[in-house]
């Protein structure tokens, strides 16, 4: 029999699958997993159940639903003042994992080289190498996970097509500084590269933290690929709903391989999704308010267990730094926290290419019922 290609004879199982095993073969309290333990709103829920019984039983056209790339564009325009056009600008993907794809996939040729700031969302540097292009490294460093103008020009070369930015940042829990963000667009501008500006996490900042969409910068408009996700807005990560925005002619390239990629996304979800999206602004400060108590009781949790670090401003993870509790890798330190004390969570050396800085490190997502982070805490006592 012939091989299967060699596109993906480098990839390994991923460790999110790999930590989740290990956690239901020890009946660990799994805060590996990177989404809710919960379900989202119920009024929302409800409003899916509406749309599967009024019909909407077939496909969607490809780029999406009129009303939901509507209500895409409309919050686009209220929260950031972005000026997205329903028909041509904004195409609705299989959640954000096959946004990225598509982009990556129409915009980098064999050969391309595609800078990542490192700790990154593993799909990132995998749609990279299936399109043939390679992952160029950044890496964000420990405490503040800031880059330098310098570290960034180091890595660019007459290859570099592109730059992709995570804001609201996974696994760190970073809020880009505005200043910081003038520092990547002048960068992307200088060396004139298409930007994919990953932003699922918008929406979960903390201690009055702002987002800046990279689009909103001078020059970048034309540049950058907005990527989100109702998945992570809604915390119905299952529902599977995202989308890209960008210009006519950079939205054109996404559709293209997104028709032969999926075609068309579950329709019933758009619709609700729409619906949902409609609701934004009552919504939002119940859902930050809801996840910020979870990131304080679980911090206050881990700094009286000795851990020592800054409160993340956005998302729903935490890094956190092991050196004080042992010198081992964060591999073996996470494979003894599931065995020995029934606790899953990830290490992040999987997120980088370049630096071995994710060895002093481990991913917590808080992202779960307060009882779930209660039985972490508790199996953790005495660390
Ligand atoms: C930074 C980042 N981008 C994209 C995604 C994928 O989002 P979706 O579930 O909508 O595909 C995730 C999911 O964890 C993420 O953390």
């Amino acid at each position: 029999m012939k091989n299967t290609a060699q596109r993906v004879a480098g990839f390994k199982d991923s460790i999110f699958g790999v930590m989740s095993k290990l956690a239901r073969e020890h009946q660990a309290v799994n805060l590996g997993q990177g989404f809710p333990d919960f379900d989202g709103p119920e009024w929302l829920k409800k409003i899916a159940e509406t749309k599967i019984d009024q019909g909407h039983g077939q496909y969607a056209p490809f780029m999406g639903t009129p009303s939901l790339r509507m209500m895409v564009s409309s919050y686009y325009k209220s929260y950031y003042q972005l000026d997205y056009n329903f028909e041509s600008d904004i195409t609705i993907t299989v959640g954000a994992t096959e946004g990225l794809f598509s982009t990556i996939t129409a915009c980098v040729d064999p050969g391309d080289e595609v800078i990542v700031l490192e700790p990154f969302y593993d799909s990132y540097v995998a749609s990279i190498e299936m399109a043939g292009g390679k992952a160029v490294p950044v890496t964000m460093h420990a405490p503040t996970f800031s880059v330098t103008e310098s570290e960034l020009e180091a890595a660019a070369s007459p290859r570099s097509k592109m730059i992709i930015v995570n804001n609201p940042h996974n696994p760190t829990g970073k809020v880009w500084e505005k200043t910081e963000l003038e520092m990547i667009v002048r960068f992307a501008i200088k060396h004139d590269l298409l930007v994919i500006s990953d932003e699922v996490y918008e929406f979960l900042l903390f201690d009055g933290a702002t987002h800046y969409p990279l689009a909103q910068f001078p020059g970048m408009m034309e540049r950058t690929f907005t990527i989100s996700s109702a998945g992570k807005t809604f915390g119905l990560t299952g529902w599977k709903t995202g989308w890209v925005c960008a210009p006519p002619k950079l939205s054109h390239a996404v559709r293209l391989v997104h028709q032969y990629v999926t075609f068309s996304v579950n329709t019933p979800m758009q619709e609700a999704v729409a619906d949902g999206l409609g609701k934004l602004l009552e919504y939002i400060p119940t859902f930050q308010k809801t996840y910020c108590e979870k990131r304080d009781y679980f911090y206050d949790g881990l700094t009286k267990l000795g851990f020592e670090f800054p409160k993340p401003k956005g998302t729903y993870f935490m890094m956190v730094p092991i050196r004080n509790k042992t010198q081992k890798t964060d591999v073996e330190f996470a494979m003894e926290l599931v065995e020995k004390r029934k606790v899953a969570v990830v290490p992040p050396s999987a997120f980088y290419l370049k630096s071995n800085e994710g060895q002093a490190y481990l991913r917590f997502c808080f992202a779960k019922k307060e009882e779930t982070l209660k039985a972490a805490l508790k199996n953790l006592q005495g660390l």
